[in-house]
């Protein structure tokens, strides 16, 4: 029984942003003999996870499972996704802690007992089950420190009744000119740079309550993970950290530490643009991605693709089959494409980590996932923000205001049209401004901050890891 290895069970919520940082921890902590992973997936993700999953290097041994679940994630959304959302986490609530537990229970009558389970903070459902079975819950946070801190005031915030707001839903005038300001560890933000999904009111109920459990739950965590660098958001750590102890930690970029660059992917990558990229000038390519869940409009995926065409940059665009809601009109689509071919390269899915380390890459019009301004951040590109929705606007907020290393558009995608005047000026601003110019610079030192935080001598979050995984070793029989 001494011999018996540490056996992780890695539960990530179900979308590609949350598995790609879960892997790259999975595969740090596969590194060690100490440990055996057990990969879960619900049911309706796991033959897509199946169909595409090469078992990266190091991960060749994770074991792969799934738990039933009667929902499919939603896809193709439309921006007011709180409702869904809501509803979609009340579902997961209900249904997914019985199937986890049954999978857990099984592992153990085969004399394979599950030692901890990690997961995302929205899955806080995972803390509950892992009392049953008497064993800790680790958190992997898949956003920035500020998130976090912003969830963790939840009950304040729901006191000021700015959140969940009991007179209605603010304007978004009132929203744009209420300052929050008593978040700790965060600089003042405006009530519209709060993730959207708490601003909701009428009918949200169910919702509001996982929001606040969930607060609480954190702090029955062992570990919390963030996927992000101390120097990022120094007096977000320290803030956190003096709540909920040292094992509050800035455990990123996560995908620092894999040197292939490669994420595990739902889709079919289109590898063929590298080729196309190492073709074009250095720090010339516009790279446009709305991550994997984010839509648009035909009327605003035309402005788009106007404001590239009159920009004259070369572009690497992400259009992936959904993104358009209803589907764009194909006669002047394949305009766009002929008068384009010369000047963009249009994929349905890209090797991001590797566009994004690419000497040709100039800057990313991104929606602002997490992931993608860390990827972006890392790699020292420059950005215009589009949020779409959740914690994408708060990363806005810290690109343009906090960081200084990009611009964004005056409304979320979804909120009202932007025009391809505005979509072609902040592309100027950031190529070809001097203020741009500043910007690459800023990101540029953010970008050395990144990799000294992955150092494996002296990074602060490979410290972090380290520390985590010996602990996790006492968790050993
Ligand atoms: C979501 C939220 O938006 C994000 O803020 C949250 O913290 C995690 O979940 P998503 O919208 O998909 O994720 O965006 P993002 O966080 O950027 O993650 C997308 C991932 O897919 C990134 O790791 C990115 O590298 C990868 N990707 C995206 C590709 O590999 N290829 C693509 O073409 C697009």
């Amino acid at each position: 029984m001494a011999s018996r290895k540490v056996h992780v069970l890695a539960f990530p919520a179900p979308a590609q942003g949350h598995i790609s940082p879960m892997i790259h921890l999975c595969k740090f902590i596969a590194q060690d003999p100490s440990f055996t992973i057990s990969w879960v997936n619900i049911d309706s993700l796991h033959d897509e996870f199946v169909k595409h999953w090469v078992a990266p290097a190091g991960l060749e041994a994770l074991r792969l499972h799934s738990i039933p679940f009667s929902w499919k994630l939603p896809r193709g959304v439309d921006a007011n996704v709180a409702g869904n959302v809501g509803d979609w986490f009340t579902a997961a609530a209900r249904e997914l802690p019985g199937g986890l537990e049954d999978l857990i229970r099984k592992l153990g009558e085969e004399g394979d007992p599950v030692s901890c389970i990690v997961s995302d903070y929205i899955c806080d459902w995972t803390q509950d089950v892992a009392d049953v079975f008497g064993i800790p819950r680790i958190i992997l946070w898949s956003g920035n420190a500020a998130w976090t801190s912003l969830e963790y005031h939840i009950p304040e915030l729901l006191e000021k009744d700015h959140i969940f707001p009991s007179r209605g839903k603010a304007s978004p005038d009132e929203a744009n000119s209420v300052i929050i300001d008593y978040v700790r560890g965060v600089k003042p933000l405006r009530l519209a740079d709060v993730p959207d999904y708490l601003l909701a009111s009428e009918g949200q109920e169910v919702w509001k309550e996982i929001c606040i459990k969930r607060s609480f739950v954190v702090k029955r965590a062992r570990w919390v993970l963030v996927n992000s660098f101390y120097d990022l958001e120094a007096p977000t750590f320290d803030f956190m950290a003096s709540e909920l102890g040292p094992r509050f930690i800035p455990a990123g970029p996560l995908f620092l530490l894999d040197d292939s660059r490669k994420n595990v992917v739902l889709r079919p990558e289109n590898e063929d643009c590298l080729g196309w990229m190492d073709e074009q000038n250095p720090g010339s390519v516009l790279y446009i991605s709305f991550g994997s869940v984010a839509v648009l409009s035909v009327e605003q995926f035309e402005e788009l693709a106007g404001a590239l065409e009159a920009s004259k940059k070369p572009f690497l665009w992400v259009i992936r089959p959904e993104l358009v809601v209803s589907g764009h009109s194909n006669e002047s689509y394949n305009g766009f494409c002929e008068r384009t071919k010369n000047q963009g390269f249009i994929v349905s899915w890209a090797p991001q980590l590797r566009v994004l380390a690419h000497p040709s890459m100039g800057a990313f019009l991104t929606h602002c996932g997490w992931n993608s301004v860390q990827e972006s951040v890392a790699n020292g590109i420059p950005m215009l923000g589009w949020p779409y929705g959740g914690d994408q606007t708060t990363n806005s907020k810290f690109i343009v205001e906090d960081w200084k290393i990009g611009v964004r558009f005056c409304k979320t995608v979804g909120q009202g049209l932007i025009g391809r005047g505005e979509i072609e000026d902040g592309i100027k601003k950031v190529m070809d401004s001097d203020e741009g110019k500043k910007m690459k610079e800023r990101v540029e030192n953010l970008k050395i901050l990144a990799r000294k935080a992955m150092d494996k001598e002296l990074g602060k979050s490979f410290r972090g890891l380290q520390a985590f995984l010996e602990d996790l070793k006492s968790l050993k029989e």
